[in-house]
């Protein structure tokens, strides 16, 4: 990461800026397909919001957290104006229980991955290691703190819970951190999540409801830790940070296992069929004659294109009207899920791209 003139990172660029690009791009908003996030095209439906939830400054909602305990199946749990909340805080408290300079412990990072996890770390001043695979017991040091991002934003690599749960017990024995980021986690059966083994005081595990649920905007998220963890976060968080309506279409949301079920298997189809025309597309020959630089990676709401002309794909797609995403080493090109309406729209566009 390139450090600003202050020494802190960039601003970081995560898709979902359609405004700018469309100005950049002199194409009017209306006229774009965008499939820049990986946040599912159909959205938990909001429901009537009584007028009282509007007025009143939040109020802890223990109706909401209670089917967020349900949903999560842990009792460690606390909402958050988003996981994003969170990954800014942890350095922070990281710093506040250990007596120790940030630039002598050594943060393990994913080499691609979602960036503001480094941003945060980097910015508070400890020292960052990147990593293809999983660290391991050999090269780990004291007090060392790994970053998972399971599955991965965006490679759609998927580490599975046993994998975890060892890097847990070495974490541990060296008094370390082990946070795992789910934001995409709801779409994988089976769930290969570590948010059960939070009784754990060296495991942290962030959770969101904008991907899944479909719903970014209202900015909420959960962390799942150690109670003694929750209270020092809820003591770093500032009064009334998760807004009423949010909390409202939250808790109905997490109750309501009809729609999770048929959100889940539509999410799976339609990614599915994204994937087929991806690879129609870029991996057209039904031999082994592709491109072996060619690769589609991803999961449920999200699919990765690895290609040697990711840039100038890019930007002949914004020349069309399709906003994806370049991944941030700008060898890829990551599409949210489109819904069957956006299918189509794609489905030409690609066609248009096959042709030209
Ligand atoms: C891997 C990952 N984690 C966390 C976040 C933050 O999500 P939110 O703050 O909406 O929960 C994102 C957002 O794109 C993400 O990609």
């Amino acid at each position: 990461m390139d450090n600003q003139a202050d020494g802190s990172s960039p601003l970081l660029v995560h898709g979902g800026q359609l405004n700018e690009v469309a100005q950049r791009y002199q194409i009017p908003l209306e006229k774009w397909l965008d499939l820049s996030t990986g946040i599912s095209p159909i959205n938990y439906p909001i429901p009537a919001i009584p007028e009282n939830i509007w007025q009143q400054l939040p109020q802890p909602n223990q109706a909401m957290l209670s089917a967020a305990k349900n949903y999560y199946g842990t009792q460690n749990i606390s909402v958050t104006s988003g996981s994003q909340a969170v990954i800014a805080r942890l350095p922070a408290l990281y710093l506040n229980h250990i007596n120790q300079p940030a630039n002598g412990i050594e943060v393990w990072l994913p080499e691609v991955g979602y960036k503001e996890h480094e941003r945060a770390w980097h910015d508070a001043g400890f020292t960052i290691k990147n990593y293809q695979h999983l660290p391991t017991c050999e090269v780990l040091s004291r007090y060392a703190i790994v970053v998972v991002i399971n599955p991965n934003n965006p490679t759609g690599e998927l580490q599975q819970q046993q994998t975890l749960t060892t890097l847990l017990t070495t974490l541990e024995s060296l008094s370390g951190w082990l946070i795992v980021d789910e934001a995409f986690m709801d779409v994988i059966t089976p769930s290969q999540s570590l948010i059960h083994l939070t009784a754990n005081k060296h495991l942290f595990v962030l959770r969101s409801i904008g991907k899944f649920f479909g719903l970014a905007g209202i900015r909420i998220g959960f962390v799942s830790a150690h109670p003694s963890w929750i209270n020092k976060l809820q003591q770093l968080s500032s009064p009334w940070e998760v807004n009423g309506p949010a909390q409202f279409i939250t808790e109905q949301a997490l109750k309501n296992k009809v729609w999770q079920v048929a959100q889940q298997q539509q999410l799976i189809a339609l990614s599915i069929r994204l994937e087929a025309l991806l690879a129609k597309t870029f991996l057209p020959n039904q031999d082994k004659s592709n491109d072996p630089s060619i690769t589609i990676s991803g999961c449920g709401l999200f699919k990765t294109l690895v290609h040697p002309q990711a840039t100038e794909l890019y930007q002949k797609f914004c020349c069309q009207g399709l906003y994806v995403r370049l991944c941030d080493e700008k060898n890829a090109l990551r599409f949210g899920i489109p819904d069957q309406e956006q299918y189509q729209i794609l489905a030409k566009l690609l066609a248009e791209h096959s042709h030209s």
